[in-house]
């Protein structure tokens, strides 16, 4: 007997930590359109409403990633978590017409597109690219010639290195990264750790980011390491940019904070990638040094122009118009060993898959989660864990791979 995938019934849980979200799944068609209705709303002003609004799109979505199945009926949708009233309309849409005007307008309209361009810049957020549009700029060159706008540096380089960091990242390249911040730290502490976590962790083959946590299995023996890896990083001129924060950790604290962000020591920073350190395309080019004529893309940086980062970035030497080096974001932590395993599962991720532990940790188990520590506030007691198979076990959840948790 042959059974339609429709009728078979879903028991689906509802937080999505409970549940596997693997990369690749059978719904890709609504969670694109669903993610570009989180990402417009997201562009909203209003604050918690409008984020609110872009989480019920996103939870929806992370919903059919889980599905095992491609969904064929709007009734099963209905049947599902965590689908509202508005993503239900949009499945129903894109079911019945194979497409959802809404999210078509939505992409054919200047808001979001301009939005989606401002908001690319490294160091701009949500409420300045509005400003910006409600202003009337559309384009970066709109913010490069305004004589009224000043930008902080991290968004000066955002500006500049725009073309670099939009196009994304690849495994290969994270790799080379990994492998070089990792015989910097091992140099200085030997047995110190250097892990590849974030998307690519979690099997994304591409990112917009490399983000490396950096461990000791002695505790202590992590003090000190990230400005002494920065100073050789610097020496050997591979920073374009870095914005460090120390670590302000308090054990205390965390029953009472609301805990989104974390508190290790840490660094945001845009890596020299030199060109030569990978080949991915076969080189039928001009020799290094030529300049070819570029381009008509005005989002790329000008013909002729020096990139110059100032104090920043290169040295008075490079002033050739293609510089050898492609800017890469790279976010560097620091953890100590107790707190090891709590920071790998944070910063293995989802954003979405933390999410919903962290609120699963809170609602079904009566703790709190972090990146640092699970404490159970009945017994007073911080739950120590040496992996993250312990995470899972603390909370009663069975364990999920790092390419399981892609919600
Ligand atoms: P791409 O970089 O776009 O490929 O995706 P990603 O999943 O790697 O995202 P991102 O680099 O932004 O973040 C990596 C992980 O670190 C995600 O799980 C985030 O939730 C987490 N993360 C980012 N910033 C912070 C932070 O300040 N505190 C904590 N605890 N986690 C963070
Ligand atoms: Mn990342
Ligand atoms: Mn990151």
């Amino acid at each position: 007997v042959s059974v339609a995938t429709e009728d078979i019934p879903v028991r689906m849980p509802s937080y999505e930590c409970q549940r596997i979200t693997a990369l690749k799944h059978h719904n890709h068609r609504f969670t694109t359109a669903l993610e570009l209705l989180e990402e417009h709303a997201g562009y909203q002003g209003g604050g918690q409403r409008a984020d609110s609004r872009a989480r019920g799109f996103r939870r929806a979505s992370c919903t059919l990633k889980s599905l095992s199945h491609p969904l064929t009926s709007i009734e099963q949708a209905g049947k599902l978590p965590n689908i509202g009233p508005h993503s239900l309309a949009v499945i129903k849409d894109i079911l019945e017409d194979g497409y959802s005007q809404e999210v078509q307008d939505i992409c054919d309209g200047d808001f979001y597109n301009t939005m989606q361009l401002f908001t690319g810049i490294f160091g701009i957020g949500c409420s300045t690219a509005r400003k910006w549009y409600e202003k009337g700029f559309r384009t970066l060159d709109d913010i490069r010639n305004d004589s009224t706008i000043t930008l902080r540096k991290d968004q000066k380089i955002g500006l500049e290195l725009y073309q670099d960091l939009n196009t994304p990242v690849t495994l290969a390249e994270a790799n080379i990264i990994q492998e070089l911040v990792k015989a910097e730290v091992q140099r200085l502490q030997p047995g110190a750790t250097v892990v590849l976590t974030g998307g690519f962790r979690r099997g994304k083959t591409e990112g917009h980011d490399v983000d490396l946590l950096i461990s000791h299995p002695t505790e202590g023996k992590e003090t000190g390491l990230l400005s002494a890896v920065l100073a050789r990083l610097r020496r050997k001129n591979l920073l374009a940019y870095e914005s460090t924060t120390a670590n302000t950790y308090d054990p205390s604290t965390v029953t009472k904070k609301e805990y989104t962000l974390d508190h290790f020591e840490r660094c945001f920073s845009i890596f020299k990638f030199d060109k030569s350190w990978i080949s991915s395309k076969p080189t039928s080019q001009s020799p290094p040094g030529v300049v070819k004529p570029g381009t008509s893309n005005p989002d790329l940086p000008h013909q002729g122009d020096r990139v110059s980062l100032g104090t920043a970035g290169g040295s008075d030497g490079e002033s050739t118009a293609e510089k050898a080096w492609v800017g890469r974001r790279v976010d560097l932590i620091i953890a100590p060993a107790s707190q090891y395993a709590y920071a790998l599962v944070g910063w293995t991720g989802s954003k979405y898959f933390n999410r919903s532990a962290r609120l699963y940790a809170e609602r079904e188990m009566n703790m709190k989660l972090t990146s640092h520590v699970l404490y159970d506030p009945v017994k007073n007691q911080y739950l120590s864990a040496s992996s993250e198979e312990d995470v899972f076990r603390h909370l009663q959840l069975p364990y999920r791979e790092p390419t399981e948790r892609n919600c």
